[in-house]
């Protein structure tokens, strides 16, 4: 079977498509015929050689995290699955034995990692980390749920944001930006967004942003939020100076939930802004596989359409890549085999 592989870690064009043994399903995995892999920036870090998260990468190396299909086989103990369902992947792996793992939540597992594999024709998963798909919930839909969907479902939930609250969503047109503007859209909140693409903004004007921003300077947005309202709460994949922007602009008491770096793994935060009006900083990673079935219901539902900016094919999936570093996309690049 062919895989998209990265065989340097020097960005894009280190992936190539090559040749791999076909996976077989050990005990407890189920063999998979992908049908969709969606990208994130995390599969880029890693090909750029800069991820922050996984180690001792072996090349070639298959990424994707975010992989839909139909099950081809099942391995000995399997009874969660069988041949023939069409299936989303939660890509959280953890140990089930620590502290975390018996109290939940398992996003705090001592050992968390993800799933790395699903660029691929076929792929070998834990069974029971597949959610079942309604006919109503195409692959290439699914496939564009997990890690952004998931990830901003989970810092909605640990903001404890509600209704009409006023959200502020730096860097608003990736893949965890537009998923943050569509729940918050769900919950019934505001939302204001920054890009520096006017193009872009005008498409997460359509997918529900009530305020966009275009603009870059950290002094100006601050204006631009400030001119708009008081945030609620503010959603930071972005760190670097976006997160002292939000400490700024957000409600005394009010949380900043960080889960990414995309601007920068180092913040300079305004101490007496924290304490003085007890603002909160909060991390946030993934979220549970509950998450990942209540977002596939809210797709079955036709309360949610995951924004998918373009789909390629297998072949193409440098060109994807390309798109996700130049930032010339809306939400999820997803690859189709
Ligand atoms: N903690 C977790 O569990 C978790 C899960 C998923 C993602 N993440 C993190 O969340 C972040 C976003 O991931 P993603 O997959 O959504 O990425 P993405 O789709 O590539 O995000 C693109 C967004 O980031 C902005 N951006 C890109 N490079 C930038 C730069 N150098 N300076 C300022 N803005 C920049 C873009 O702004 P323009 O519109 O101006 O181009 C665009 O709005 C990453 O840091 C990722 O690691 C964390
Ligand atoms: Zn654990």
């Amino acid at each position: 079977m062919n895989v998209a592989a990265f065989t340097e870690l020097t960005g894009p064009d280190g992936l190539e498509v090559i040749e791999a043994p076909e996976p077989e399903a050990g005990p407890g995995e189920a063999v998979i015929s992908v049908e969709a892999c969606s990208l994130n920036r995390h599969d880029l870090w890693i090909l750029e050689g800069d991820s922050a998260t996984v180690e001792g990468i072996e090349l070639p190396f298959v990424s994707g995290l975010d992989v839909a299909g139909v099950v081809q086989e099942t391995g000995e103990g399997v009874s969660t699955v069988e041949a023939g369902d069409r299936v989303v992947l939660c890509p959280n792996e953890t140990c089930g034995t620590c502290r975390y793992c018996r109290e939940g939540p398992e996003t705090l597992c001592e050992s968390f990692s993800l799933y790395h594999g699903g660029l691929a024709e076929a792929a070998a998963v834990p069974a029971d980390r597949l959610v079942t798909l309604p006919d109503a919930v195409e692959t290439t839909v699914a496939a564009a749920l997990p890690t952004a969907y998931m990830t901003a479902y989970q810092m909605l939930q640990r903001a404890n944001a509600e209704p009409a609250d006023l959200i502020f969503i730096p860097g608003v047109t990736g893949g965890v930006g537009v998923a943050s503007v569509q729940l918050a859209d769900v919950l019934g909140a505001r939302t204001i967004g920054t890009s520096s693409s006017s193009k872009k903004l005008g498409r997460l004007t359509e997918l529900g942003l009530d305020h966009a921003i275009e603009a870059t300077d950290p002094e100006l947005i601050r204006e631009r939020v400030q001119t708009i309202g008081t945030a609620d709460v503010v959603l930071d994949h972005m760190g670097g100076e976006y997160t002292d922007i939000g400490l700024s602009v957000v409600r005394r008491g009010g949380p900043v939930v960080v889960c990414g770096r995309t601007a920068g793994s180092h913040s300079e935060i305004t101490i007496p802004s924290l304490f003085v009006s007890q603002k909160r900083i909060i991390g946030s990673k993934m979220a549970t596989q509950t998450a990942l079935e209540k977002l596939v219901g809210l797709v079955a539902a036709g309360e949610l359409t995951p924004e998918i900016d373009d789909l390629y094919t297998l072949e193409e999936t440098r060109a994807a890549f390309e798109a996700m570093q130049n930032r010339e996309s809306v939400g999820k690049l997803v690859v189709t085999t």
